[in-house]
């Protein structure tokens, strides 16, 4: 998203004299008073996010499960919940944020891959749904909770996304059962006496045209006509958001039109109004956080000019691991004359690099950049590689209140699990 749009979408972020406020603040003052770098969220984005992906369906039986994996904050999941969105869970570690932030166990719907039985136990103990997604693992399920419900994650043989990492369908992934499994998959439910009562698919991460999607929940629907007695569907997440400037964004009125479409005409073939679920991460955080970092060095070699800042890949690791693009923003020369440039983290790895020959206005020591779109897999993804500290996030609210949500690493934190000779750290 561009700047623009994101001023157009909350009163959180102005532009005063060309420099970048934040609820009203200047940036490198935040720096200041919370630490650089700084992931900043805005409510009321992801507000307008989640109703905007409700108002698109109408089908009766429908529900948004937000991926909390996009970002598992807790003060954003009590944002969603109170949007109405349920939620799904990949690991016991994101059921209990989940629990914490309000979400009830019917809310939760646990999507599991290549888990022992300690995890299956733990999503059973909280009366959690669960998806299995592999034959080995619905047997596994199966002789330990004989006589459960479970429901069944299909791979449906089309998969889409930005990055051949994050394409979960089709034949080159770990993900899902194979269609041609089907007959397995009910060999093993009555070996013992399971219940399947969903099935679920992903297809991928961040598509921006939904006709692949639509095709695998066709595809998924149709499979679905196997199971007499599914209480629901999900089709997944991977609705995309607009990265770069001059791309179409994904259309979600038309996305939701079509998904109607789907759930009304799998209604009447299967003499049921069963539940439809679709698991965005991205679409609902994405767009609502921008990740401020401070500028510390500016090196003119003979063929590239870097532009060092204080966030290396252990805070955004987007780039690095997929080449992705993130807008950048210069905080204090938001418009200027642009020269070409390359920004680069703190991280010792040459890999450490946020945008390459990016056209940007002069930037120089003490600027602060804004790296927009950050809001997922942002802070959920950053580690304290090279022992550096995660940074804080703060929250604006739709009041225009500024709220730490979470604090930033203190030095002390790297060691608080650590022990030597069976001993405490420090
Ligand atoms: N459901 C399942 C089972 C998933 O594995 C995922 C994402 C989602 C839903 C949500 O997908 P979304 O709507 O956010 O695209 N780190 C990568 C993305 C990895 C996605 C992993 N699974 C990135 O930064 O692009």
């Amino acid at each position: 998203m561009k700047i623009n749009q994101l001023i157009e979408k909350t009163g959180a972020v102005t532009i005063e004299q060309n420099e970048l406020l934040i609820s009203g603040i200047r940036t490198e003052d935040l720096l200041e008073m919370y630490g650089s770098p700084l992931y900043v969220y805005c409510e009321d984005v992801i507000r307008d996010h989640c109703r905007r992906l409700k108002n698109a369906v109408s089908y009766p039986h429908f529900s948004i499960n937000y991926s909390m994996k996009a970002n598992s904050t807790i003060a954003l999941l009590k944002i969603i919940r109170e949007e109405g969105l349920s939620v799904d869970v990949m690991s016991p570690g994101e059921i209990y944020c989940a629990t914490l932030a309000g979400f009830k166990k019917e809310e939760i719907f646990f999507v599991s891959n290549n888990v022992d039985l300690q995890e299956f136990a733990y999503a059973k103990e909280h009366d959690i749904r669960i998806s299995v997604d592999s034959l080995s693992q619905l047997e596994m399920f199966g002789k330990a909770f004989s006589g459960s419900k479970v429901a069944v994650r299909i791979n449906p043989g089309i998969g889409d996304g930005h990055h051949k990492k994050v394409i979960t369908g089709g034949d080159a992934t770990k993900f899902g059962i194979h269609v041609s499994h089907l007959d397995s998959i009910k060999e093993i439910a009555k070996k013992y006496d399971l219940h399947i009562h969903g099935l679920n698919m992903h297809i991928g991460s961040n598509f921006l045209e939904y006709g692949s999607y639509m095709a695998a929940g066709k595809v998924l629907c149709d499979i679905a006509k196997n199971f007499d007695s599914l209480e629901f569907i999900d089709i997944g997440g991977g609705l995309g958001v607009n990265y770069k400037e001059g791309n179409k964004g994904l259309d979600i009125e038309g996305l939701g039109s079509n998904m109607d479409r789907l759930f009304n005409q799998f209604a009447i073939e299967y003499g049921k109004e069963i539940k439809f679920f679709i698991e965005p991460g991205r679409f609902i955080v994405a767009e609502s956080g921008l990740l401020l970092t401070r500028v510390c060095s500016r090196k003119e070699n003979p063929n590239r000019t870097y532009i060092g800042c204080d966030s290396g890949f252990n805070v955004l690791m987007r780039p690095m691991a997929y080449g992705s693009y993130h807008e950048i923003v210069h905080c204090q020369s938001v418009e200027g004359e642009r020269e070409t440039l390359s920004v680069v983290g703190n991280i010792c790895e040459t890999g450490d690099i946020l945008a390459e020959n990016r056209a940007l206005p002069k930037v120089n020591v003490d600027n602060v950049l804004a790296i927009l779109d950050a809001g997922a897999y942002g802070y959920s993804m950053a580690s304290n590689y090279n022992s550096r500290l995660r940074p804080a996030e703060l929250l604006v609210t739709s009041a225009g209140e500024r709220q730490i949500i979470r604090k930033r690493d203190e030095l002390t934190d790297l060691i608080s699990s650590q022990l030597v000779n069976n001993e405490p750290v420090g």
